[in-house]
């Protein structure tokens, strides 16, 4: 009887910590969605508008001198760890740790068994260093706009500056609704 009750509270506790940190995650979730999307609008924002003024070219450049500084910025203000990342990189400073680099190649799974890459996102509670911490990650799908300066055809100009300025550059060659990369947002729990 005793252990059969000790197997009981043992269940209970078991259960509790994960319904505990069950409910944490959510919101944790819910904050990372609010991070990212913030500073989703604010790159989309800046780069819609170096479109209309100057085209890919213009573009270009101001997304290799804005793109760092807002997400920077971001990440001052909100207190999070915030990034761009993908399997296939433009800037290298960009590139994916291995949890990371683990959770792209989940999301391209899936999207080759069907699933909706808008759809496809990622949130887990990591120990590093001994540190607890909070990560979140969410695909980025390719859009019509992407592909002047992601797709497979690309105007000369705008390819020569992104040799100039990425000389090891890996995004190119994406059509509509494939994965660009991801948001991955973090911050440790304390
Ligand atoms: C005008 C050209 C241009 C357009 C249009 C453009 N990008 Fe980029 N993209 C860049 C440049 C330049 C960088 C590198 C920025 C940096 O230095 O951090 C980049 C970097 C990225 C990164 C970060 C990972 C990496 O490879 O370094 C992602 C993700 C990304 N772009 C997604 C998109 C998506 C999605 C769209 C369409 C909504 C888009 N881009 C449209 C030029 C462009």
């Amino acid at each position: 009887m005793k252990k059969i009750f000790a197997g009981l509270m043992c269940t209970f506790f078991t259960l509790h910590a994960t319904l505990a940190y069950g409910s944490d995650q959510d919101k944790l979730t819910k904050e990372a969605r609010t991070v990212m999307k913030g500073v989703g609008k604010q790159l989309k924002t800046t780069l819609v508008s170096a479109m209309k003024k100057g085209g890919p070219v213009n573009a270009l450049g101001v997304c290799n001198t804005k793109a760092g500084p807002i997400t920077m910025r971001n990440a001052r203000e909100t207190g999070w760890d915030i990034g761009r990342t993908s399997l296939k990189l433009r800037n290298p400073s960009n590139g994916a740790d291995a949890w990371e680099l683990a959770v792209l190649k989940d999301f391209e799974a899936k999207k080759a068994a069907g699933a909706n890459p808008k759809k496809l996102e990622y949130s887990a509670i990591i120990e590093k260093d001994g540190k607890k911490i909070f990560r979140y990650m969410k695909a980025i799908p390719t859009a019509a706009p992407c592909l002047h300066c992601h797709g497979k055809q690309i105007q000369a100009p705008v390819k020569e500056k992104i040799a100039a300025h990425y000389p090891s550059d890996k995004a190119i060659g994406f059509k509509r609704g494939d994965i660009r990369g991801a948001f991955s947002v973090s911050k440790e729990l304390k």
